[in-house]
């Protein structure tokens, strides 16, 4: 959606993934503080979004949205005060129908109202999700209707908020979504398993052509920490998803989380691929046996490359400079970015990856090398 918003993609927090319907003032206040302290805000996560169930489950008489005071004593209002005053931003979530997922009182038809109120209360983000639709049988116009709706609003409002469209990739939002969202679910709910990673990558990974700036494809929300998954895979999931500029949203409980799940989640050089102003969504270039090869051009001139081993037994996995669009040159450096080591290659890029890994390179031609010169001159073999 060209309204200047998620030039690239969104980077922050959201409490679905490991709370449910479990949402409360202090969580996001917490989260928040514990951007700042942990350094996470400096990395770049910004925005603290709160997901379904914040509202009271009636309108008031005027047909207002009331947050639920047991659970928002400050109001969002007072919440968004709060985190304003930490440098980041909130988040917000209704749907496009009568109610949301969880039973709540949604914006189907009161979208005015409502984008206004989110607009007063200094929101940011808003999250739209699919729950609660009237237009059955749905079509693929319903669908453009129920979300343009809420776009309108918003831009009716005068206030940038982001529109994180959640219509869980139904319709083929890639050929449509552009026009109406910053942001737009590709896939059903992601599980904290890997099976579920898996399939995502596949369904999200074609679908490179549609994104751009202000324009994304969402494969859903991390759950890197949540304790489903082996840090291997974890780091797939970052790592692809940095890779295919995907939205950050980290869904794990911060306030409880290890030192490898902050590792991960607080790695620069990842988060740098992913918000590369470039903007580009990798390209799978090479894919057999559950071996992916992804290209990445980022603004520099560099590309990054990811060696995904999808498949259950590890492997080696190559490709060429070449092959994934790098100029002719003698030799090429080659930046581990999980290893945060460099080394040199003629034009091999190869790793032996375990099972359900995934190796990055950041590939730079000599012209380059300043800011990761070769340490040595052996080929990498990672991670
Ligand atoms: C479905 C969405 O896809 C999820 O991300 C989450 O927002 C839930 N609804 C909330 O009910």
């Amino acid at each position: 959606l060209p309204n200047g918003l998620a030039v690239t993609p969104p980077m922050g927090f959201n409490d679905w993934n490991s709370f449910g319907c479990g949402v409360d003032e202090q969580l996001i206040e917490q989260t928040a503080d514990f951007f700042v302290s942990s350094g996470l805000k400096d990395a770049g996560y910004e925005y603290v979004n709160i997901d379904d169930c914040w509202s009271l489950k009636q309108r008031n008489a005027d047909g207002h949205l009331v947050p639920d005071p047991a659970k928002f004593p400050d109001g969002i209002k007072g919440t968004a005060d709060y985190v304003h005053g930490k440098g980041l931003k909130l988040g917000i979530y209704s749907s496009a129908g009568d109610r949301t997922c969880a039973g709540y009182p949604a914006s189907f038809g009161h979208e005015t109202v409502d984008a206004q109120d989110f607009a007063d209360w200094g929101v940011d983000y808003l999250k739209y999700d699919n729950c609660g639709a009237r237009n059955t049988p749905e079509t693929k116009d319903g669908y453009i209707d129920r979300y343009s709706r809420m776009r309108d609003a918003l831009a009716a409002t005068g206030r940038p908020i982001v529109y994180s469209l959640c219509e869980w990739g139904n319709f083929d939002p890639a050929t449509w979504a552009g026009g109406v969202g910053n942001l737009w679910r590709t896939t059903g709910d992601i599980s904290d398993n890997w099976a579920s990673l898996r399939s995502i990558v596949r369904k999200n990974m074609g679908l490179y052509a549609a994104a751009g700036p202000g324009a994304w494809n969402d494969p859903d929300m991390l759950e890197v920490g949540n304790g489903g998954m082996t840090d291997t895979e974890y780091r797939t999931h970052f790592g692809l998803w940095s890779m295919m500029a995907a939205p950050l949203l980290i869904g794990t409980d911060l306030r409880k989380a290890t030192p490898a799940t902050l590792d991960i989640l607080s790695n620069r050089e990842v988060i740098a691929l992913d918000q590369d102003s470039a903007a580009v969504q990798a390209k799978p270039v090479a894919d057999a046996d559950g071996h992916v090869v992804f290209a990445k051009k980022l603004a520099n001139g560099d590309v990054a490359v990811a060696l995904y081993n999808e498949s259950d037994t590890a492997a080696t996995i190559s490709t060429t400079a070449s092959a994934v669009g790098l100029p002719a040159a003698d030799a090429y450096a080659l930046r581990d970015v999980w290893r945060h080591s460099t080394t040199e290659s003629a034009g091999t890029i190869a790793a032996s990856v375990p099972a359900h890994g995934t190796a990055i390179y950041r590939v730079s031609t000599p012209d380059r090398w300043s800011s990761y010169p070769p340490a040595v001159t052996s080929q990498a073999t990672a991670p």
